[in-house]
């Protein structure tokens, strides 16, 4: 074991004290739960000469980790999971004796779904918790990274001390890491977010996190918590109001693209963030704004920004359907293209993607879909085994009567128009990123459709 120093002075904190130079033994870190936000902390505390355990329940999961493969598309992620590998940095195990025992930080990482009633479900939180219990050494860190709602923390500690007399620390390390920019992010992050009363605590994981980028920001516990949720709705509120605009954009002659040009030059508001399209997806955003509304209520306070987030969302991609139902004179009878299915680009990840709602909706109004993706279409296969795949973008266009772009990956957003419009047998190309120049698309032929402009 080494030993490294860093210089943790000027950094502003509630905390008292502290605020020196520190020196700690190098540590071991594990980090429970090897799933899109798992592989990557590993990977990224490994590449940075960690000694790293990755745990998972799911032994498959294990196993391909173990022989370098990532389960699912991220880029840069499999060579940074390899090297760690083959430097002997970092393992994969589903054993908790093996991986909690010497372990200095343990930061927990597993789901943590909506429940019906729009709760988190923090039932794989708390197994792990009680799996690492009888496991940790004395004065352990259990990091919670998950996205929990404040008062998860004391809720574990009670579990932990029914199982160990060991003196441990529970702590917060929220992520805000982007699928499809996981690593980049990772390594560069806005912010590092620290969640701890314990200046001794705040030294430790302000050193684990010394060689990653970003502004650190050491706040208590439910603070780190609270800001998580926050962020998210925020930025989920973001996407709405921009879809809001984006109808109204439709009633008159406005291009909302101009409109954000427009309103993004204004400092307060800033030009980065707005994606008018079928509404938000993945992962986070649909399950964090239900939580913030669920978390609202149970703390008697009014949910009612949250709730209609949720409402408006959930209902756009049907209303923006039943628009293009009218637009192309109904869905049957008609092969539509689909062009990308993941939710975002550089992901394969097709948790809450529209893709995933528009192809009952199309196969109900009896269409035909071929569908193409530069990753999603292992997954998109399993879950839709009735619809056609090609291994491109012009293949499913041949002979479409209409083209969708739901995914804007790079090689979806510079195609040859001429092109399709000769390969497709109908003309309505709609475009719901929004990412094709309505005038260049029409000068080939084809009836463009996108997002708040005419
Ligand atoms: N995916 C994102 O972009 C993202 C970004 C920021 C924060 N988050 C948050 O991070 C958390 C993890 O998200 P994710 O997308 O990585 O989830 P995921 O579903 O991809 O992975 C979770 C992993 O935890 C494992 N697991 C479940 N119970 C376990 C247990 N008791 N012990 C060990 N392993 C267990 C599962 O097998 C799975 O591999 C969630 O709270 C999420 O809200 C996710």
């Amino acid at each position: 074991m080494g030993f490294s120093a860093c210089n943790i002075t000027g950094l502003k904190t509630h905390l008292p004290g502290g605020g020196g130079r520190v020196t700690i033994t190098v540590m071991q870190v594990t980090i429970i739960g090897t799933g899109f936000v798992g592989v990557v902390t590993a990977a990224v505390f490994a590449h940075f000469k960690n000694r790293v355990y990755g745990l998972d329940v799911d032994r498959e999961k294990v196993k391909k980790l173990r022989l370098g493969e990532v389960p699912f598309y991220e880029p840069q992620l499999a060579e940074l999971v390899r090297d760690g590998i083959k430097g002997r940095r970092l393992t994969f195990t589903s054993d908790y004796k093996e991986a909690v025992r010497n372990a200095g930080v343990i930061i927990i990482a597993v789901g943590t779904p909506s429940a019906p009633d729009g709760t988190a479900d923090l039932k794989y939180v708390f197994q792990a918790v009680a799996a690492l219990a009888p496991h940790l050494k004395e004065k352990a860190i259990v990091a919670i990274k998950s996205t929990v709602p404040p008062g998860t923390n004391e809720k574990a500690t009670q579990l932990i001390k029914r199982v160990t007399k060991k003196k441990f620390f529970m702590a917060s390390l929220p992520e805000f890491l982007k699928e499809g920019s996981a690593v980049t992010d990772t390594l560069k992050p806005d912010r590092v977010v620290i969640g701890t009363n314990d200046r001794w605590v705040a030294d430790r994981l302000i050193w684990l996190h010394r060689p990653i980028g970003g502004k650190r920001i050491v706040v208590r516990p439910e603070s780190a918590q609270m800001a998580k949720y926050a962020a998210n709705a925020y930025l989920a509120q973001r996407i709405t109001f921009i879809n809001q605009i984006a109808n109204l954009c439709e009633r008159n002659n406005a291009d909302v693209r101009e409109v954000v040009d427009v309103i993004g030059a204004d400092k307060r508001i800033g030009s980065h963030y707005w994606y008018p399209g079928l509404g938000y997806g993945g992962s986070c955003f649909p399950k964090d704004t239900k939580e913030l509304a669920a978390y609202s209520r149970s703390v008697g306070e009014g949910d009612g920004l949250f709730v209609k987030l949720d409402e408006l969302n959930e209902r756009r991609i049907y209303t923006s359907m039943e628009k293009f139902e009218r637009q192309v004179n109904g869905w049957e009878g008609k092969t539509v293209a689909l062009l990308g299915l993941s939710f975002k680009p550089n992901t394969d990840d097709l948790r809450e993607a529209p893709s995933v709602k528009i192809i009952p909706l199309l196969t109900n109004g009896r269409a035909k879909i071929v569908a193409y993706d530069p990753k999603a279409m292992p997954l998109a296969k399993k879950i839709f085994p009735y619809i056609f795949f090609t291994d491109d973008a012009y293949q499913a266009v041949a002979g479409a009567d209409v083209t969708m772009l739901l995914t804007e990956w790079s090689e979806l957003t510079h195609l040859r128009l001429g092109t399709i419009k000769r390969l497709m047998r109908g003309l309505w190309f709609i475009d719901t990123r929004n990412q094709y120049d309505p005038v260049k698309v029409r000068a080939t032929g084809l009836s463009y459709i996108g997002i708040g402009r005419v």
